[in-house]
């Protein structure tokens, strides 16, 4: 891996050790995965913020970088943390774990990283343009950017993303290369689908059959009247997490589908999302919560909630879980959503928060990404069904 003389500088510790530390990473990284060089990067987006995840371990880890010195050198963002920072005790959030959380936050703030605490800034003033080199980590974020905006981006791992940010580079190798762009599979979806519920199962569909391969998806059916990106992002998510894809193309559509073209012999051809819905959760008889926002939600989609919920009040908790930047935008629906009973949260997600501690045993959500989570990381039981779904059935709405 070919390093300039500044790299190399970092590399030796000359800089001090917060850059040996991270120069270590990156190098570390390229020599694993055959890297020529670096590439400079506009963006890092950081996951590993919830204190449920990284724990007193991982903590230690960001202090300790933060007192040798650590700064970001380009623009660097929190995914969700594991509650919303200003309502935890809404969310019924204990106090050691809010108090461990925002330890957390202050020692990556001490660098310079945002505090955005959103696993989707490509829907704020973060969104990267085409071409970008990024180093972001948060696996939906990631196959937004590569696929829907064609920004370039491997999946990073929370401490070499900080790493990334803090050399302000990141090694070239996989979708920051042409050849790592390439489809590697055709994929014929011959049902129709109408909601991002079924974006989602064909997502999941598609993440299991395929592990981490590309795919080049060509829809037979004529695609629903709907937000197409928010459509995209609901399969890609589902896909980034029952496989391991970090891009797609779609016919038509993405903006690199003509510059890649399918090729290659593999094909997968699905006719029904059956085996998806069967496996992501069943309708159950009530749930605890219902749960939209995974990944992030947009104004769009708490628009639609809000026009659900108007002028009436529901039955059951629901929680909504978007960014700080997007509750700002979308003041008239956050209000109509809560006058209903509903909680508009922002700086975290259910997938990341201390679940078990919370008492939710049952959830409803219309994302797939969340359903197949959930069970097995906090043991919840899911009805994965549409948004609207969601709020109609088992709202209790009156
Ligand atoms: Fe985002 Fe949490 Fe879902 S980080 S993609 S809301 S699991």
């Amino acid at each position: 891996m070919d390093l300039t003389e500044e790299e190399k500088a970092m590399l030796s510790g000359e800089m001090g050790p917060a850059l040996q530390r991270a120069m270590e990473i990156i190098w570390a990284l390229g020599k694993i995965y055959g890297a020529s060089g670096t590439v400079l990067i506009k963006s890092a987006q950081i996951s590993g913020i919830s204190y449920k995840n990284i724990g007193e371990a991982g903590l230690d880890f960001l202090k300790k970088w933060a007192l040798e010195g650590a700064k970001v050198q380009v623009p660097a963002m929190m995914n969700p943390a594991g509650m919303d920072l200003k309502r935890w005790k809404e969310m019924g959030i204990p106090e050691d774990f809010a108090r461990k959380q925002l330890e957390v936050v202050e020692a990556l703030e001490s660098m310079g990283v945002k505090p955005t605490l959103t696993c989707a800034p490509y829907l704020t003033r973060n969104r990267p343009e085409f071409g970008e080199h990024l180093a972001w980590s948060e696996s939906s974020a990631v196959i937004f950017a590569n696929s829907v905006i064609g920004a370039r981006t491997n999946r990073e791992g929370g401490p070499s993303a900080l790493a990334a940010a803090i050399v302000g580079r990141t090694a070239c190798y996989g979708f920051h290369t042409e050849q790592g762009r390439k489809p590697a599979c055709l994929v014929e979806v011959n049902c129709s689908l109408k909601d991002e519920a079924d974006f989602g199962a064909l997502g999941y569909l598609i993440g299991k059959k395929l592990g981490y391969k590309t795919p080049y998806i060509r829809f037979r059916a004529e695609l629903p009247h709907f937000n197409k990106e928010l459509l995209l992002r609901a399969m890609g998510a589902a896909m980034a997490a029952s496989g391991s894809i970090s891009m797609f193309h779609v016919e038509g559509l993405t903006p690199e589908a003509e510059i890649f073209p399918a090729e290659g012999e593999e094909q997968l051809t699905i006719n029904s999302l059956d085996e998806a819905f069967l496996a992501l959760g069943s309708p159950i008889n009530e749930v605890d919560l219902i749960w939209i926002g995974c990944p992030h939600a947009s104004l769009e989609e708490l628009e639609l909630i809000a026009s659900l919920v108007n002028g009436r009040k529901l039955s059951t908790k629901l929680w909504v879980t978007t960014s700080r930047e997007i509750v700002a935008k979308a003041g008239k629906a956050v209000e109509t959503i809560e006058e209903a009973g509903g909680l508009v949260l922002s700086d975290t997600c259910l997938v990341v928060a201390p679940v078990e501690a919370l008492g939710i045993r049952k959830v409803a959500t219309n994302s797939a990404k969340a359903a197949f989570y959930l069970p097995s990381w906090a043991k919840v039981q899911v009805a994965f069904a549409s948004l609207e779904e969601c709020i109609t059935r088992y709202g209790g709405l009156r």
